[in-house]
């Protein structure tokens, strides 16, 4: 652990155009389960493709339960060590962007700006309508279904409304991957924690940084699928690679 800190801290004083890539192992230490690790999301139940939720009344209402109690797990959970390390490397200016796939507003929360923050798969605090994007509040969502027992319509066109995250099979938000792409492109290091790196387009910034010529430090507690083009690759809890990094920077800025 030791060394691996020692590691980070030392590629983070030296790099000039830092970019931090994070998944869902970042905030399992705040108590969110992860995807693919033995318990994960992905163990217990399978993904609602958005195909299926496009077609079935049914499918849309189980997409619903689970945003439901999804919603309570983000709002019960607060910041850990490692959001708080990153937020403070992007307030100091020493990381460029933070790029996340998480939908749990943690990142937010942590006090990441909007202008350094680029949300890969969406966000879990909204809704919004597939065909004209007016915006629903959660909370107006599950009046809705109490309402009515079916999934909600748009206020605004009757579209069908859905959660503001990005489901397998649904296509990636444009905007957000053309900033992800540019900032990984400019990155001198490049720092991807808390992600199998399984799951594309997202997992193909990392290699296209690399691509660039960043360097490549992924922190995970297990292996990744780009274990084998790291520079270096750090394994262990995140919050404790990166509570010292942090601190490191903030003696050298003083
Ligand atoms: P689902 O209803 O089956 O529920 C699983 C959900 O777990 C995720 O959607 C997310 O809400 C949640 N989750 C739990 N802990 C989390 C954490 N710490 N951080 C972030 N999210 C956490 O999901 P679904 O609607 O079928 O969609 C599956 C997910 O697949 C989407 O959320 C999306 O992010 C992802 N996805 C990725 C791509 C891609 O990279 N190309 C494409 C499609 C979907
Ligand atoms: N410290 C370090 N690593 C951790 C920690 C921790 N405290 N907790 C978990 N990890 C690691 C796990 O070992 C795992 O390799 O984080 C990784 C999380 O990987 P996944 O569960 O696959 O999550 P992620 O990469 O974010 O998934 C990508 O897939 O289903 C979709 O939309 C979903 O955005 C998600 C995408
Ligand atoms: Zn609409």
């Amino acid at each position: 652990l030791a060394e691996g800190r020692r590691i980070l801290t030392e590629a983070i004083d030296s790099a000039k155009r830092l970019v931090l890539f994070t998944g869902a192992g970042v905030s399992t230490e705040s108590g969110i389960p992860d995807f693919r690790s033995p318990g994960g999301l992905w163990s217990r139940m399978r993904p609602i493709l958005f195909q299926d939720f496009v077609a079935s009344e049914e499918a849309r209402l189980e997409d619903w339960r689970r945003r439901f109690h999804l919603m309570a797990e983000f709002e019960a959970a607060q910041p850990n060590a490692g959001h708080r390390a990153m937020a403070g490397l992007v307030a100091r200016g020493e990381a460029i962007a933070l790029i996340t796939q998480n939908i749990d507003g943690l990142h937010e929360r942590s006090g990441v700006p909007e202008e350094r923050l680029i949300r890969l798969h969406g966000t879990g605090t909204h809704a919004a309508c597939l065909d004209c994007d007016t915006r629903m509040e959660i909370a107006e969502a599950v009046a809705a279904i109490a309402a009515t027992g079916r999934a909600p319509r748009c206020p605004a066109c009757g579209g069908l409304v859905k959660c503001a995250v990005v489901s397998f099979g649904q296509s990636m938000p444009e905007a957000e991957m053309a900033r992800a792409e540019a900032a990984s492109r400019a990155a001198d290091l490049f720092v991807a924690a808390g992600s199998s790196l399984q799951v594309h387009p997202a997992a193909g910034l990392p290699v296209a940084a690399r691509r660039a010529g960043a360097r490549l430090i992924i922190v995970n507690r297990d292996e990744t699928a780009l274990d084998g083009l790291a520079d270096f690759v750090l394994r262990g809890p995140i919050g404790r690679l990166f509570e010292p990094a942090d601190q490191a920077a903030r003696d050298g800025a003083t």
